[in-house]
């Protein structure tokens, strides 16, 4: 997954290029953004905002209007309020930088479990384990795994110790764009050889949907 990475990688503006050092604000402001939008919409919103606000100290100074205003049509208006609350508190209690574990960080305005696994892992290469929609698509089809906590151990036990972020960020892009709901394009997967899915032909039978 990381070769393919280092082949395939899509140019993000909330990613670091190859090398370089991961902004934590912008990864952080993108995963917040990225929960329940598309990389399409927010793409340029996030381009907006960073040149507005283009760390935790100018966000944190903003008014509450103006922050909503700008967080305008991206819906789910807590998010926007606990980024504002977020970016108040890292300045307060943390000098302006997050913390780096997953721990510290989920006791932070809005960060829950996932936006503390894709923080740690992506900004500060901590070896956290990330899981979207997409991701749990890919591991679900990649083991069979047909329950959630199944996916979860599958997906902590693939994750490498080396580059969990690009790991994670490689994950998040074969599942948009290869191992896609409907009609998965295998032939393009670097994980053909090794998808028990793929080998059993039932690869759109996950992830199993669960009710409610
Ligand atoms: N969706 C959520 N986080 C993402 C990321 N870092 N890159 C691409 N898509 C994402």
């Amino acid at each position: 997954m990381l070769a393919w990475y280092d082949a395939h990688r899509r140019e993000l503006p909330w990613r670091a290029r190859p090398g370089e050092a991961a902004d934590p604000y912008r990864v952080w402001l993108s995963e917040v953004m990225l929960q329940q939008t598309t990389v399409a919409t927010v793409t340029p919103r996030f381009q907006a905002w960073t040149a507005r606000w283009p760390d935790f100290r100018s966000l944190a100074q903003a008014s509450d209007d103006d922050v909503m205003t700008a967080w305008a049509g991206l819906g789910y208006y807590a998010r926007a309020r606990n980024l504002a609350a977020c970016a108040k508190a890292v300045v307060a209690e943390h000098g302006g930088h997050f913390p780096t574990t997953e721990a510290a960080l989920r006791k932070l305005p809005g960060i829950g479990d996932y936006t503390a696994a894709a923080i740690a892992a992506i900004a500060f290469g901590e070896p956290a384990t990330v899981v979207d929609a997409n991701v749990e698509r890919v591991v679900a089809r990649l083991f069979r795994a047909a329950t959630k906590p199944a996916v979860r151990a599958a997906a902590e036990a693939i994750t490498p110790r080396d580059r969990a972020g690009d790991f994670a960020q490689a994950m998040m892009d074969l599942g948009s764009a290869i191992c896609i709901p409907r009609k998965p394009r295998c032939l393009l997967c670097p994980l053909r050889d090794v998808c028990a899915a793929f080998a059993a032909g039932d690869q759109v039978a996950f992830p199993v949907k669960t009710a409610k």
